[in-house]
């Protein structure tokens, strides 16, 4: 684990009338990954995007896409993200039956695989399989929405999870919150063993000449402020 950590704002707090703009705009401001989340009215309560848009997103930016499927099935659609331009794909374990499998399918494609842990989903799900996994995604909210207060409770699953990957010697896993976080909430999940950062509000917040102080904003309230030696 490296002592800075990533920086991912969430598009769904983006202007969706104007998402090419957006996109360049919170790339120049700084931001470390493009998290962008895809929902399907179905494994969760909202509509969101599918692959035709990351595709047309792909040429405004060259940071990583890091795309989190809240569908379900998410198995027949892994290519078409990959194919998009994703670079990181992470699932959902309730959305298939065979979560080893759909991880082992992701790296196949040449992408990063990743696991999202809803509030109620216990750390146990990927205590068998760490050597499969790249990234670890954490929900500090039920995933649907932006906007939603930082789950408190989640703190302990994001230990308990750095642990789990130190003990396996994998310590190379990034853990990243999503939502609810912002400079207030951002220290503690640091202090946790996460590693990187969803933001979608506290990111958009203001518009575009406030995107590269609200990224500063978050970095410097989580130990890493531009410019600075992390604590860490
Ligand atoms: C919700 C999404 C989040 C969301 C975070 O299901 O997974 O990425 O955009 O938004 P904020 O940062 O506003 O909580
Ligand atoms: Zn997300």
């Amino acid at each position: 684990m490296t002592g800075s950590v990533l920086i991912a704002p969430s598009l769904l707090a983006a202007d969706f009338a104007r998402l090419g703009e957006e996109v360049r705009a919170v790339s120049a401001a700084g931001a470390d990954w493009l998290h962008i989340d895809v929902m399907d009215g179905h494994f969760v309560p909202n509509i969101t995007l599918g692959p035709d848009v990351v595709k047309a997103l792909r040429p405004h930016s060259a940071l990583p896409f890091d795309v989190h499927l809240m569908i379900a099935p998410a198995d027949p659609y892994l290519e078409a993200f990959r194919e998009a331009g994703a670079d990181l794909i992470s699932i959902h374990p309730e959305a298939g039956p065979h979560l080893n499998r759909s991880l082992k399918r992701i790296r196949s494609l040449g992408a990063k695989a990743g696991v999202v842990f809803n509030p109620s989903t216990s750390p146990d799900v990927i205590a068998y399989m760490l050597d499969d996994i790249d990234l670890i995604l954490v929900m500090s909210i039920n995933p649907g929405f932006g906007g939603q207060s930082f789950m408190s409770s989640q703190l302990r699953k994001i230990t308990r999870l750095r642990e789990m990957a130190d003990q396996a010697g994998r310590s190379d896993i990034v853990i990243e919150v999503d939502g609810g976080v912002a400079p207030e909430t951002a220290k503690a999940c640091i202090s946790a063993g996460a590693n990187a950062l969803v933001a979608g509000t506290a990111v958009f917040r203001g518009g575009p000449a406030a995107y590269a102080t609200n990224i500063a904003a978050l970095r410097g309230a989580s130990g890493g402020a531009s410019g600075g030696a992390s604590g860490d």
